[in-house]
């Protein structure tokens, strides 16, 4: 069982921009983390070469991916329920294929084509490249699967086809895969080892988003103070590099300045922080450059020592403390987000309420918590029993996320009476006379549309609010626009 606050958009249909000389039809869509929803883009980028255009229907598409997730044990139960779906279908359209993608494909390899009749490709997230072959391997009527991981492939010559989008928002890709090995997690399992993708490709895709109209970018990898440019290659291997090399190696820090120079007016976010890999140098570059975001996701998982060492978060609650009071004190109203794991194994009573009072003492804006879930082949599973019951899990979940609720509003409410910068990305869901959009601090605010258009930096007086979203009137353009 597991609730989040802010749940991620979940099974969401990608919508391709349409080639006109292209015929075939494919439906994408893709589960979990945001990586997968930019990792889809660039799978569609390498498709509409191949003469693929998407459809929204199902029942028309000749071939169905589905860019999966392995996190937790529902987050794969959600897919194998969309394979039942596509076999449904496949039965009115026999010839229709359907293909995994992303950290399930790369987690169960050969198997997924024995357990799931319905699935004729499985292609892992460092073998995108290889579609174009394995597409025509099934056309010829056999399996086909490329799972094999990469040291190299960072993406960083494909240009994404933006899907779904806003014409506001966009995700770039910094890294992929992780290094870390926190003992709960299996990304390091399906998404190989930590590559740091070329700044000169990061800023010439930012640029392209900012001619094409977009205002806002986060720069995504599952642990970005981790980026490291010295010509490519592993992170690990850095120590082999020239003194060249060495001397001209750009690290996020470096990077975060790039960007915010390329493109001064552009918002700029980046996604996830692990607080071991977070340096002084990030925070104070986020001071320096007003269109760098003030917002840090710093996912804890737990407040307390001896579970951070189970888990093996190489940092301490104390640790974690100077680096909350260090964004405090460097970026006044810094927002911070976390994410939380209730019930890792062995966790005592005690260890729940110091992951409570870690939450009083940083009264995070917002968070995404779940219950822990355990995955095979992770060092958790190898080391520890999952000897907690999920009814005190989910009780323990519940707890926390009440204790987020409280502070969720609040840090919205000390935005009453307040005037912040939104940027419009959309029509209220509530009200077709309202915009939505994202203060800096990454806080959903809504107001009358007036004269103000998507793509706006509007200047809102903040009149009301609920737990996670403020409510305001327009005072005019931002100076930003
Ligand atoms: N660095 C990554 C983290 C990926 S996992 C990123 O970019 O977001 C996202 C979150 O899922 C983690 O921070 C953790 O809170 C949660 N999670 C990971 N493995 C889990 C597991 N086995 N059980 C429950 N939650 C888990
Ligand atoms: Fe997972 Fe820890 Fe990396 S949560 S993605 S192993 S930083």
């Amino acid at each position: 069982m597991e609730k989040t606050i802010d749940e991620n958009k979940q099974g969401e249909t990608l919508v391709i921009p349409q080639k006109k000389e292209n015929t075939k039809k494919l439906f994408i869509e893709s589960y979990g983390c945001s990586m997968n929803f930019s990792d889809s883009e660039i799978v569609a980028s390498i498709l509409q070469n191949e003469g693929f255009n998407t459809t929204q229907s199902l029942e028309e598409a000749d071939l169905v991916l589905v860019n999966t997730c392995s996190i937790r044990d529902k987050a794969e139960q959600t897919v194998r329920k969309r394979l039942e779906k596509y076999n449904a279908v496949k039965r009115t359209n026999p010839k229709m294929k359907v293909g995994v993608l992303g950290c399930m494909a790369e987690r169960l390899k050969s198997k997924f084509l024995e357990e799931e009749k319905i699935v004729d490709l499985v292609v892992g997230p460092d073998a995108y490249k290889d579609l174009p072959n394995l597409i025509a391997e099934v056309d010829e009527g056999r399996d086909a699967i490329n799972v094999i991981l990469s040291k190299e492939e960072t993406y960083g010559d494909i240009a994404p086809v933006r899907l779904n989008t806003n014409g506001v928002t966009a995700f770039v890709s910094i890294t992929r895969g992780c290094d870390n090995m926190c003992t709960f997690c299996v990304v390091p399992f399906t998404r190989g080892r930590e590559r740091s993708r070329d700044p000169q490709s990061i800023i010439e895709e930012v640029n392209d988003l900012w001619n094409k109209g977009y205002k806002e970018i986060t720069l995504l990898g599952q642990n970005v103070d981790s980026y490291l440019w010295y010509g490519g290659g592993l992170k690990k291997d850095f120590e082999k590099a020239s003194d060249f090399e060495k001397a001209t190696a750009t690290d996020f820090a470096k990077l975060l300045e790039l960007c915010a120079k390329a493109q001064p007016k552009m918002r700029i976010r980046f996604s996830t922080s692990n607080p071991q890999d977070m340096h002084l140098e990030v925070i104070k570059t986020m001071a320096k450059f007003d269109n760098i975001c003030n917002h840090i996701h710093l996912p804890v998982q737990s407040g307390s020592d001896r579970v951070l060492k189970a888990m093996n978060r190489l940092h301490t609650r104390e640790e974690y403390f100077t680096l909350i009071d260090n964004i405090k004190t460097i970026i006044p109203g810094c927002a911070i987000s976390q994410d939380m794991i209730a019930g890792f194994p062995t966790e005592t009573e005690q260890d729940h309420q110091d992951t409570l009072s870690l939450m009083e003492y940083v009264k995070y804006n917002f968070g995404y918590m779940f219950t822990y879930s355990e995955r095979p082949g992770t060092l958790a599973e190898r080391k520890f029993e999952d000897d907690i019951p999920e009814s005190t899990k989910s009780r323990r979940l519940s707890e926390i996320i009440a204790l987020q609720l409280k502070h969720s509003e609040f840090r919205t409410r000390q935005f009453l009476n307040t005037t912040v910068e939104v940027l419009v990305e959309k029509q209220s869901k509530k009200s077709d006379q309202q915009w939505s959009g994202r203060t800096q601090h990454n806080i959903v605010a809504v107001f009358p549309k007036g004269d103000f258009k998507i793509g706006d930096f509007v200047n809102v007086k903040i009149t009301d609010c609920t737990k996670a979203t403020l409510i305001g009137e327009a005072v005019g353009l931002s100076k930003n626009n």
